[in-house]
């Protein structure tokens, strides 16, 4: 083939790389700029705005046929996506359960992407790094160097792979091979009535059934009932069924209560039961200085599920599963088809990690972990996790000082509940008030919270999961419910 036979060719071959690297470097370095303008001006934007129909009607066009310049792409997505956030960012966003994020990790997520690797394993220094910040998270929680982990999406994916060990382990037959229709005694597992909805899609997705997971009923603090869980084991065992594990929440997500890690680990030792954590709230108060007393025991767990989205701030995703015996772990997941047999030197010599989880490609998580972790330090995380205790505690103060709100539901971390009080309204009428104060404060950008029901009792909660929360924050929240309280029962 002559030269220009082969040049000819090359020019018809595409790739997705810009023709002009100059013009992607002054854009990029543009979108870098703005970011920065992003965050660090986002106390000033309201925390959530609705959509207008022209940026609804955005996400309805047809999939794009041709190119479009990376200018005007960049344009429409800082005009439709970046100016209508959830907002969990924003200082006070205390909705549901997030983490808000932090720039470095962001820069992470980037770099990450831009090295691309694929953590499904390999002899690479991305795969050291995953490995390394399991790692970190065993010594986050007191977990012993032969214990396994693996990083994945998030607490509800961690809690699945936890909670598929256990079951492979008490199953008394090889599942893997024969299925759960074949194990003889149906298992039993054990959680509170304040137990994530994720351990239902486990329950369901593990093939065992929502029934299979006993709601054991909490006491006024929504801590499990220990004594009611031993009767519950001991009826289920004269019943004919086999109970298998306990599933014990540290930091419930209606009111962060955490259960007696130490009772469980006690009861599932002498029962002979897989006790599972769910730390995706909690897990980290092991890092703080003035509140790991409350998770003492954790590290006894034969599984524990934490979420480094939420008190480690990294951009979603990003949850982490560690187990005690590693060899049940890969005894759970490890498959090597013929084409990831491992060589002796080269990109295969090392283990795979796919072997720890569901997922075959694996995004590099790790990175934006390590370089927050790395930035900051350990001890800073842990201040900040005791600071938005602190938070909560202070916000708790004041609903309690105030007249007009009270407490529905005792705070035991950061997570508060209350709600807006009026002489002479039934439960229905209090939580059509509540819900309607919870819109205006969304409505008007002020601040966003979500609402619950706790034993009964319809309430506003205030997850402060925030390290950008001040309280003076806190006072603005207290000050704006009761000028709405009383703004709509003078209407009503
Ligand atoms: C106690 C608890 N478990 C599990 C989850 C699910 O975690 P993720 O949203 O990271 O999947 C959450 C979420 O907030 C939670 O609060």
């Amino acid at each position: 083939m002559d030269t220009q036979r082969k040049d000819d060719q090359a020019l018809e071959e595409e790739t997705l790389d810009p023709q002009d690297w100059a013009a992607l470097r002054a854009l990029s370095h543009r979108i870098v700029d703005d970011a920065i303008d992003y965050v660090s001006g986002v106390r000033d934007r309201p925390v959530w705005r609705d959509m207008p129909d022209d940026v609804r009607r955005s996400f309805a066009t047809p999939l794009p046929e041709g190119p479009t310049p990376a200018d005007d792409v960049y344009r429409e997505v800082a005009a439709n996506v970046l100016n209508y956030p959830m907002g969990n960012i924003h200082p006070r966003f205390w909705s549901w359960y997030m983490g808000s994020s932090n720039f470095t990790g962001a820069l992470g997520d980037f770099l990450a992407a831009i090295q691309g690797s694929n953590l499904g394993g390999g002899n690479h220094a991305a795969a050291l790094m995953d490995q390394q910040v399991v790692d970190w998270c065993k010594q986050m929680l007191g977990f012993p160097d032969s214990a396994s982990g693996t990083l994945v999406s998030g607490g509800s994916v961690a809690n699945i792979i936890g909670l598929a060990v256990a079951r492979n382990v008490k199953a008394g037959l090889d599942v893997r091979e024969r299925g759960v229709a074949e194990i003889e005694r149906p298992l039993r597992f054990y959680g509170s009535d304040q137990i994530h909805s994720c351990h239902r899609k486990a329950m369901e997705t593990l093939g065992l059934g929502n029934q299979a997971l006993r709601r054991i009923p909490t006491d006024a603090a929504l801590r499990i009932d220990v004594a009611a869980l031993r009767n519950a084991i001991d009826e289920d065992r004269a019943a004919g069924f086999k109970p298998a594990c306990v599933i014990a929440t540290a930091g419930t997500v209606n009111t962060g209560a955490i259960d007696d890690l130490e009772a469980l680990a006690r009861l599932a030792d002498e029962e002979g039961l897989w006790l599972h954590v769910d730390g995706c709230i909690g897990a980290l108060l092991a890092i703080a200085p003035e509140n790991r007393f409350r998770v003492a025991g954790i590290e006894k767990a034969n599984s524990v599920a934490l979420d480094p989205h939420k008190w480690l701030h990294a951009p979603f995703e990003a949850g982490c599963v560690l187990i005690q015996d590693a060899s049940a772990h890969r005894g759970t997941f490890a498959v090597t088809p013929e084409y990831l047999v491992a060589t002796t030197r080269g990109l295969a010599a090392a283990p795979w990690l796919y072997d720890y989880g569901l997922q075959t490609t694996r995004g590099f998580r790790a990175l934006k972990i390590w370089m927050s972790l790395k930035e900051h330090g350990i001890a800073k995380f842990g201040r900040l996790v005791d600071q938005n205790i602190a938070q909560g505690r202070y916000l708790s103060e004041l609903i309690e000082a105030e007249p007009s709100l009270e407490l529905v539901a005792p705070t035991a971390i950061n997570i508060v509940c209350f709600r807006y009080r009026s002489v002479g309204k039934s439960a229905d009428e209090l939580k059509t008030l509540n819900t309607e104060i919870m819109l205006r404060l969304q409505d008007e950008g002020t601040a966003v919270l979500s609402d619950t029901t706790v034993h009964g009792e319809h309430c506003l909660r205030v997850a402060i999961n925030n390290h950008r929360t001040r309280r003076g924050d806190l006072d603005l929240l207290v000050e704006e419910v009761v000028r709405l309280g009383r703004d709509i029962t003078a209407r009503t």
